[in-house]
């Protein structure tokens, strides 16, 4: 899928976005009429898309596990925004959380605490303490950490409900990994630490079983976004039932009572890694109901097979980027087109967002659907790319034949619901946009921008350092309003 390009099937099955009379809608809201409200670079969410993206889980999943109670929990990574975390729980999903910010969020937005896992690398005293007190599942990265864990229920008097989480071992698969040029996934599975190898568990659930203090629910493995092809997901289901029912034979016929299969689902358009050349036409990513026929079919068999019976084993998965992903997009403005005929020839299409506020531009390599989002029918073309406004390159699309953008236009960046206001940094003293969440016709404010105030606030220049006036910033602009629209208001 090409950048400004509209393909007739670009909006299929999307409940969010719709083409009017040359115009993208978000539900009934025009993006233009977004961005001359809020200003760009603006993130925008429809609680429709997300709505509809959580029922899509929920029921997929209870319909591939008729075995047993079933429970979708959005890493709230992906999104870490307040409001858009009351919806999910309006919708009835749990939520996984890595480390004391995000568990502490969870719990303040009342995600119930036995709905949650805590996930994280070196989990600390005060993180295990915060979650054993208050209920809250822990999903163990280390037989170190199952220790801790212990001391921590002890000295609360408490009993701490676990999970061990499983570095799988899915050679069965040769797909190669989309994040790297040449590695299998089930290589680049072992390239990330979190986790334990099944001989770690192993070792780790009789002391669990044994320990007054610990109750151990069951088992957690997530291989993360690493490939669409369905035969890595039926191997990943495969090996989390043959490590159950191998804990099982070992442990006296233990029962898991929950399995958990993590995240990694694409979204439907699936913008990930499509720069690499393999990847840049490839199609929509499998459905939720496709992901979850293979990893349910796979995990029933071998369960059976190792002798453990599936029914009433709760099955959970943690879909982040594919509750999240496609229920938002970016909007940014075009400022300048830059050309230069020698030595390169360059026609640069030039916005006032950047790579910094769209980061899997860089870390999974992500090819971006954008349209022209107030000239959708706009059939005039022209060979650029679209850069940002940081000082790095910032390629936000890499160049080709695209419909002609001139300054003043608006683009649309689709899919950039998750992780993209995560992952934002300020790089070149740029303030965060904006989040707005759309539902009808109604357009509000859910994450302001970042306003120069807010850059400062962290700042301790050491009396000594300044010079005899004091102040090391003239107080001549307004430092509240927003950094990016501030300044994008200033150029036009
Ligand atoms: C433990 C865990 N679960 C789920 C997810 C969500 O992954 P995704 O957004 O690719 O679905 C992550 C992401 O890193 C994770 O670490």
């Amino acid at each position: 899928m090409s950048a400004l390009q509209l393909p007739d099937e670009l909006f299929a099955g999307d409940v969010a976005l719709s083409q009017r009379d040359g115009h993208l809608y978000v539900e009934e809201i025009a993006a233009t009429e977004l961005a001359a409200r809020f200003g760009t670079p603006l993130y925008v969410v429809s609680e429709r898309a997300l709505r509809a993206n959580a029922r899509e889980w929920r029921r997929a999943v209870a319909e591939a596990w008729p075995e047993g109670p079933t429970l979708v929990m959005p890493s709230l990574k992906a999104n870490t925004s307040l409001a858009l975390r009351h919806v999910l729980n309006a919708e009835g999903l749990g939520c996984d959380v890595f480390g004391l910010g995000e568990l502490e969020l969870a719990l303040r937005c009342g995600v119930a605490p036995r709905r949650l896992s805590l996930n994280g690398a070196t989990k600390d005293t005060a993180t295990l303490t915060r979650a054993v007190a208050a209920g809250v599942r822990v999903t163990l990265d280390s037989a170190d950490e199952l220790e801790r864990v212990r001391a921590v229920a002890r000295d609360l008097g408490r009993v701490a409900t676990v999970r061990f989480r499983l570095r799988p071992w899915l050679a069965g698969s040769e797909a190669p990994s989309d994040f790297f040029d040449d590695l299998p996934a089930y290589l680049s599975v072992h390239d990330y630490r979190a986790g334990m190898p099944p001989e770690e568990v192993e070792a780790s659930l009789p002391i669990a079983l044994g320990a007054p203090e610990i109750e151990p629910t069951g088992l957690m493995a997530h291989v993360s976004r690493q490939t669409v092809e369905l035969g890595f997901w039926a191997e990943h289901g495969a090996a989390m039932g043959r490590t159950a029912a191998q804990l099982s034979r070992a442990n006296g016929g233990w029962r898991p009572r929950e399995l958990d299969l993590g995240g990694g689902f694409a979204v439907p358009r699936d913008p990930t890694a499509r720069a690499l050349p393999r990847r840049a036409d490839a199609p929509p990513a499998p459905s939720p109901a496709a992901y979850l026929g293979e990893l349910t079919g796979a995990l029933r068999a071998e369960l059976r097979a190792g002798g453990l019976d599936p029914a009433g084993i709760a099955l959970e998965v943690e879909p982040g980027r594919a509750v999240y992903g496609s229920a938002g997009i970016h909007l940014a403005t075009v400022r300048h087109v830059k050309h230069q005929a020698r030595p390169l020839a360059r026609t640069w299409v030039e916005t006032d967002t950047s790579e910094t506020f769209l980061a899997d531009t860089m870390i999974e390599r992500n090819g971006w659907t954008v349209l022209l989002a107030g000239a959708l029918d706009r059939g005039e073309r022209a060979h650029a790319a679209i850069t940002g406004i940081s000082c790095g390159f910032d390629v936000l699309a890499e160049a080709r034949e695209m419909p002609r953008a001139a300054a003043g236009d608006l683009l649309a960046f689709l899919d950039t619901g998750a992780y993209q206001d995560t992952t934002a940094s300020n790089f070149n003293a740029m303030g965060r946009p904006a989040t707005v969440l759309v539902s009808g016709d109604r357009a509000e404010v859910v994450k302001r921008a970042e306003t120069l105030d807010d850059l400062l606030a962290r700042e301790c220049v050491p009396e000594r350092l300044l010079p005899d006036q004091a102040t090391a910033m003239p107080p001549s602009t307004d430092r509240t309003a927003p950094v990016t629209q501030r300044a994008a208001s200033e150029a036009r």
